[in-house]
């Protein structure tokens, strides 16, 4: 099939490879020319496991390209998906001028059918407008061509997001006509060998899916944050209550895990999309709005325990940040809590130095020229001369530190975690301080 990928970066870029590998033709376009250039050169944007591979690959074969040329981009492909960014406009609401300047593209430059897929995470009703604006562009060239529209909201988890396009749980669909959904059961047809696992239905479900995932996942985080609060009060352990209730198969093990608070480019973005959704026809969502409030409030988390520790002047202190990435295996740092860490610590007047095994220059970019950011070349490295050490995202290569080395470097020792990767005991047998999220310090049940 002939296929166009409107928008290349983390979903885009990830469609387009992985449509290719099924031996579909695939033109990636972006209007950031330095993107394009970047991948005709062969390199990748973005840190992806296995997506260079597939991209290689596939653009090796000629299976997969890259362009900014519009007008050939809307010529190739009979699906053309639209996976442009979706950010959130400063009320909360989901920015759509990407998603209908694509759209309008399409209207303005198609002379044959097409079947017009939006994947970017939208607003319920948005297909509609992408309707209207490729229908009114078609109608000022006094054109009346046949299209499809159909919403196939995406639910890859970055790190992880080739293995999840190749091996779905579930592909939501959601069409208008049959023509649409015919199309849509023949490209996915090689990713549901197993099973069945098109889910379709109508526009409007669909869109609302996405959100109702996210707002889900993002529910179950907050709960558990604001429960490891109680914990930490009462001295219970989270995780231990974690694993006592993940074990009821209706509740699952999954996104139970309490922590410095979700950051990335959808749940935040997403549950205050939908809130501001909720609010434009005249509904207060209660939970979601405080799954929200929730997180916020978790984000400074961290920063609240290294105050009550070092007191709220921490001049001339200096502090060991582990990662940075707003979760492990990907560089992206949209909405990490990392920034909200490093901003609390720098407004007190301390110092940080920080390391990330692949965020580095993605942190360079953010924090800009900050003389009092220091860039390590090693989470050990990075505790040189640092006070304390607080650790921000759950990379493997943190999972097993020699605390004794860590202890001997630190100025006070204590380790702010913020994704609770160790055994309490075992820490404070090392002559630790260890300020986990909702665990007390010690041990006192046998195992
Ligand atoms: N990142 C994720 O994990 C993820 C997962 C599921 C869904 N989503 C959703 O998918 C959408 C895309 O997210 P992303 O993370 O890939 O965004 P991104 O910012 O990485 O990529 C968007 C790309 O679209 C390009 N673009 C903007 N306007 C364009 C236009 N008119 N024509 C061509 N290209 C254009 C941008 O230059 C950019 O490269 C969002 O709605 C997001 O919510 C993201």
């Amino acid at each position: 099939m002939k296929i166009t990928v409107v928008g290349t970066g983390y979903v885009g870029l990830v469609t387009g490879a992985c449509l290719a590998d099924m031996g579909n033709h695939v033109v990636c376009l972006d209007v950031d020319a330095r993107k394009i250039q970047v991948l005709n050169e062969g390199g990748i944007p973005i840190h992806e496991p296995g997506l260079d591979e597939v991209v290689r690959r596939n653009a090796a074969a000629g299976r997969l390209q890259f362009t900014t040329d519009v007008p050939a981009a809307v010529a190739h492909g009979t699906l053309q998906f639209i996976a442009v960014g979706t950010p959130p406009d400063e009320d909360g609401s989901a920015d759509l001028q990407y998603v209908l300047a694509a759209a309008r593209n399409i209207g303005r430059l198609m002379t044959d059918y097409k079947l017009v897929i939006d994947k970017s995470t939208v607003p319920v009703g948005t297909a509609d407008k992408v309707k209207a604006a490729i229908a009114d562009e078609l109608a000022q060239r006094g054109m009346s061509l046949e299209f499809s529209m159909a919403s196939n909201p995406e639910f890859l988890k970055e790190g992880a997001a080739v293995e999840d396009f190749m091996r779905p749980d579930r592909i939501v669909v959601g069409v208008e006509d049959e023509r649409a959904v015919n199309l849509l059961r023949a490209v996915y047809a090689p990713f549901q060998r197993s099973r069945e696992k098109l889910v379709v239905m109508d526009l409007r479900s669909a869109e609302l899916t996405k959100y109702a995932a996210n707002a889900m996942l993002a529910t179950r985080i907050s709960f558990m944050n604001e429960l490891a609060l109680l914990a930490e009060r009462m001295g219970a352990d989270i995780e231990l209550v974690r694993q006592g209730i993940g074990s009821d198969p209706r509740i699952g093990y999954h996104f139970l895990y309490a922590g410095a608070g979700y950051g990335g480019s959808c749940f935040p973005k997403d549950v205050k999309a939908l809130i501001r959704t909720s609010s434009e026809e005249g509904l207060d969502l209660k939970v979601l709005q405080a799954v929200e409030d929730a997180n916020d409030a978790q984000k400074m988390v961290l920063v609240n325990k290294v105050v009550a520790k070092f007191g709220n002047d921490l001049w001339g202190k200096r502090f060991a940040l582990w990662g940075l990435a707003f979760k492990p295996n990907t560089d992206d740092m949209r909405e990490a809590t990392s920034r909200v860490v490093v901003a609390e610590l720098l407004a007190r007047g301390a110092s940080v130095t920080v390391y990330d095994p692949v965020a580095m220059d993605e942190a360079r970019r953010v924090f800009g020229v900050e003389p009092r950011i220091a860039y390590a070349s090693g989470p050990m490295q990075a505790l040189e001369g640092a006070e304390a050490l607080i650790i921000v995202t759950e990379w493997k290569e943190f999972r097993s530190p020699d605390f004794a080395a860590v202890k001997a470097a630190l100025g006070t020792p204590v380790i702010f975690d913020g994704r609770n990767l160790y055994e309490p005991a075992l820490v404070a047998e090392a002559g630790l301080d260890y300020q986990a999220i909702g665990r007390p310090q010690t041990r006192r049940v046998p195992r």
